[in-house]
């Protein structure tokens, strides 16, 4: 068994501010209990769209489970890209695909009401907004075929929460309970994963190029770095650039094959764990991406004391990943999938920025802030700077 998980804190002393939220609260729900009130308010055309919006929405958490698997079923079927630029209709569809036209039917008029398709002329299907993505980046395809593994461990969600260190998804990523991972476990294990995070990680390397400014720097140290998509892409974009490489040693190998020739004279590898190893010396900024939240609190506190003891003064630490909603403010439905996704995966867990801000002002770093990003599903993106030597 895995050691106890954390929990995320929690404000135990409430302002005046709360005292009065929980009033309000407490009245709001008082009034959407009210049958009165509800049948009040779907005969006023002013107030009948909140109540709807309200019974949609609930309607939606209730089948979403339907919506992801027509998702799976259209990816399988490859539609996206076969429809991308080519709108087809259903006894064509039927055809390419090899199913029945009348089963096809529902899965096609499914993915139309969801906006993965739309109609076109002459009875034609073609994408809709949603699905043009799915045709155009392989990624999301990918993703969404992974989900399944996650799909399965939650089935039954109460023996999930009971066990669920133990499902397929725990397997898929051993780092997360496991210190000698690599040791223990063969390349494919590897492999697996580091093709997925590459092919996930274009939309999250996009939004951390386009919000800080890494010209101002000489050399990059990416901790975690994958298949060393985010460290090319950088070295690519910031041509005076330096970068170093860090990750475990199957993974930094697949690194190796993966970054391109006229790029390695630029790019140093250096494998090891975070857990056990010192990292390498030389950077002037070092880069967390998609990294902290796969791990507790313990771990995260020790790596980022090792990032800190690694920087020179000036030196700056950059981590990007979906961070919760702060307390307080309208709930993000992407929180779940991804408080789900970490507690599948072994012991991480997802962070609000505050949360993550307080951990890095512990290991020593100063002003410390949230880099204004446009896209915050893919990556949030915190930077925090070491402007003094902790005591030893
Ligand atoms: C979720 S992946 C993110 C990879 C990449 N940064 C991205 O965004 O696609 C986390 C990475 O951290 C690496 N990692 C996990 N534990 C590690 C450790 N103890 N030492 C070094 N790297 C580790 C994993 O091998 C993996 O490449």
């Amino acid at each position: 068994m895995p050691a106890p998980l954390d929990l995320a804190p929690v404000t135990v002393t409430p302002s005046t501010g709360d005292l009065w939220r929980d009033a309000f609260r407490r009245q709001i729900e008082r009034l959407y209990a009210s049958p009165t009130l509800y049948r009040w308010s779907l005969a006023n055309p002013l107030t009948r769209w909140v109540t709807r919006r309200r019974t949609e929405r609930l309607f939606d958490l209730m089948a979403g489970f339907v919506h992801s698997q027509v998702l799976l079923g259209c990816v399988r079927l490859d539609l996206f890209r076969l429809l991308h630029q080519a709108p087809a209709d259903l006894d064509t569809i039927a055809r390419r695909v090899a199913l029945p036209a009348p089963p096809l039917q529902r899965l096609l008029l499914s993915a139309v009401s969801l906006g993965l398709l739309e109609h076109r002329s002459q009875g034609r299907f073609g994408l809709g907004a949603l699905g043009v993505p799915l045709a155009t980046h392989p990624g999301i395809a990918q993703m969404i075929e992974h989900n399944q593994l996650l799909y399965e461990d939650m089935r039954d969600p109460l023996a999930f929460l009971q066990n669920a260190w133990q499902g397929r998804m725990a397997a898929y990523w051993p780092y997360a309970h496991d210190p000698q991972a690599a040791e223990h476990h063969a390349q494919d294990t590897f492999r697996r994963y580091t093709e997925l995070m590459a092919a996930s990680q274009g939309f999250v390397v996009q939004e951390i190029l386009s919000s800080y400014p890494f010209a101002e720097h000489r050399c990059v140290l990416d901790v975690g770095a994958g298949k060393g998509r985010f460290a090319s892409a950088l070295a690519r974009q910031v041509p005076h650039l330096r970068l170093q490489l860090f990750d475990l040693s199957p993974v930094l190998a697949l690194a190796r094959e993966a970054v391109g020739p006229e790029l390695h004279d630029r790019l140093q590898f250096h494998p090891g764990s975070f857990l056990h190893d010192p990292l390498p010396a030389g950077a002037d900024l070092i880069t967390l991406v998609r990294v902290a939240h796969d791990h507790p609190d313990e771990v995260l506190r020790a790596l980022l004391r090792k990032v800190h003891d690694a920087l020179p003064l000036g030196g700056a630490l950059l981590l990007a990943e979906p961070m919760a909603q702060p307390d307080g403010e309208p709930g993000a439905p992407s929180d779940a999938y991804f408080h789900f996704y970490l507690l599948a995966m072994g012991a991480g867990r997802l962070r609000t920025p505050d949360e993550l801000r307080q951990l890095m002002e512990q290991a020593g770093f100063s002003h410390v802030e949230l880099v204004p990003n446009a896209m915050p599903i893919h990556t949030r993106i915190l930077i925090g700077r070491k402007s003094r030597c902790l005591p030893l």
